[in-house]
């Protein structure tokens, strides 16, 4: 059922007073209709404008009005109307024009009572299974929305999503999702789609308002409907909607809604929706916290373990960090995608963790290594992998780790791959590990200078290193980029001066 009283509003419009008689009379018969006729087209049109109507019965030739008027004026105000055109004088072209502008049916004067009763009744049989399908439209996209937010860790993708779907749900109007920064402060506009367009609705998307206030306060969604002017004058029944977003008894921000309805406020149904779709959002956020300190708490144990091996070598202290941005700055320069370049950083603070199980007399050696001190050392990028092979969120780091020894002509370790057969990830990382290899001081030497490094990878790149990475450095520090990243110490730059 539908309309006021749960009734169907049904308007009957004719320049022939006896015929609104004769169809109110037998459309009365039935008390699920509310009726209401007219025999002058331009009330009718008034009339369609202030009221929600859900079918309309009208003569095709009115005077200087056609029934053609009233039917684009009812789809105007009312999308889902049902319309059926009445005429004493069929045309094929009549049918068919009325027909493609919208019309549900055409009947030819005179009808039979019963033929006008099936008409309306299959009309608002139609209308009904429209409505459930829209309805039914609501629900998948909530169903997409939940499983969106079950297969993405995307917070940014997520609550365009929801703010989309919120928006389906109110038709016209604005919605925003507002969050808090930390427990208790205010909520800051996060996204906003719709545009309402005068103060009073902007400061509400602001979560500059009572009703806002109340939200946050009372942890409940608060509602509230008024009548307005559109840029028209007409008439518009305005409802706010600030749903708080609660995670574990906690506000942590706000989805308020704005819509704009010509005849009636949100519907409970709506509500209902909205606050699922609240909570939805509500629920992605949460977990996109708890996500972001979870990986945090990650990095703090790499870099927990990168330090171990440093600590236990003064000649290497600093050196993840200085190829960590190297390797960063030549990623760039290849124009890595954002998580590629994450895994970079993952994967050169854990390139050497396999030292881990070098011995502190070879690690920290004074002198050369003899062959079987070399064959120790070689072992650690297998048994850096080794290390974190069973850990998942560490994997993208294993070709980093791997292959950093490889060299392009096939004379590395620890597999002697050649050519494109090393990772990309052990190409470039070999760049970068090597010039700062060079600049650093060792055990048995002092560091070398930035030109010298520069001159090494000239003369073996395509040897020892990938061509085309090594002369990203190579140009990076022509044009002065290495030195402006200001990751060599004052003590280091003396070195590399005197070296
Ligand atoms: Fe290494």
């Amino acid at each position: 059922m539908a309309g006021i009283e749960n009734k169907y509003n049904i308007v009957v419009v004719d320049d022939e007073t006896y015929i609104c008689s004769i169809v109110t009379e037998a459309l009365s018969a039935t008390d699920e209709y509310q009726i209401e006729s007219f025999s002058n087209p331009k009330k009718a049109l008034a009339y369609l404008e202030k009221n929600r109507v859900d079918l309309v019965l009208t003569d095709l030739v009115m005077g200087k009005y056609s029934g053609v008027d009233i039917l684009e004026h009812a789809f105007s105000f009312h999308p889902d109307c049902i319309v059926i055109l009445m005429t004493a004088h069929p045309t094929v072209n009549n049918a068919i024009s009325v027909l493609r502008k919208g019309a549900y049916d055409y009947l030819v004067k005179p009808f039979k009572l019963e033929t006008l009763k099936n008409a309306v009744q299959r009309g608002l049989k139609h209308q009904e299974l429209a409505r459930e399908n829209a309805h039914l439209k609501e629900q998948v996209a909530l169903y997409e929305l939940a499983e969106a937010i079950d297969g993405s860790t995307s917070l940014d993708s997520i609550l365009h999503l929801a703010v989309d779907t919120a928006k389906s749900v109110i038709g016209d109007g604005a919605v925003s999702v507002l969050i808090r920064d930390k427990k208790d402060s205010f909520p800051i506009p996060y996204l906003t789609k719709g545009e309402p367009g005068d103060s009073e609705a902007n400061d509400f998307l602001k979560g500059t308002n009572d009703l806002c206030h109340n939200a946050l306060l009372s942890s409940e969604s608060q509602c509230t409907s008024k009548e307005i002017k559109d840029d028209k004058n007409q008439r518009l029944i305005r409802s706010l909607a600030a749903y708080p977003l609660v995670s574990r008894g906690e506000v942590i921000g706000l989805l308020n809604l704005i819509q704009d309805n010509r005849f009636s406020p949100l519907r409970p149904g709506q509500i209902n929706l909205l606050s699922i779709i609240a909570s939805k959002i509500a629920s992605a956020i949460a977990n996109n916290r708890l996500y972001e300190h979870l990986q945090s708490s990650y990095h703090k144990a790499i870099k927990a373990l990168a330090n171990s091996i440093e600590a236990r070598d003064q000649y290497t202290r600093g050196h993840t960090d200085r190829v960590t941005v190297l390797a960063d700055l030549i990623a760039s320069r290849l124009n890595w995608p954002e998580e590629k370049r994450a895994e970079l950083k993952m994967g050169c603070t854990l390139h050497d963790i396999g030292k881990i199980g070098v011995p502190d007399a070879i690690l920290n050696k004074p002198g050369k290594l003899t062959r079987e001190e070399q064959d120790i050392m070689r072992v650690h990028p297998l048994l850096g992998a080794r290390i974190v092979e069973g850990i998942d969120y560490l994997q993208a780091a294993v070709p980093y780790i791997l292959y950093h020894h490889e060299q392009y002509d096939g004379s590395g370790y620890p597999h002697g791959l050649a050519g494109d057969d090393i990772p990309i990830e052990g190409r470039l990382l070999a760049v970068a590990d090597t010039y700062d290899a060079i600049v650093s001081r060792r055990p048995y030497r002092k560091g070398a200078s930035p030109a010298k490094a520069i001159e090494e990878l000239k003369k073996f790149k395509g040897k020892q290193f990938d061509p085309v990475i090594a002369e990203v450095l190579i140009n990076a520090w022509e044009e002065g980029l290495i030195g402006q990243l200001n990751i060599y110490s004052d003590n280091e730059q003396e070195v590399l001066e005197t070296a």
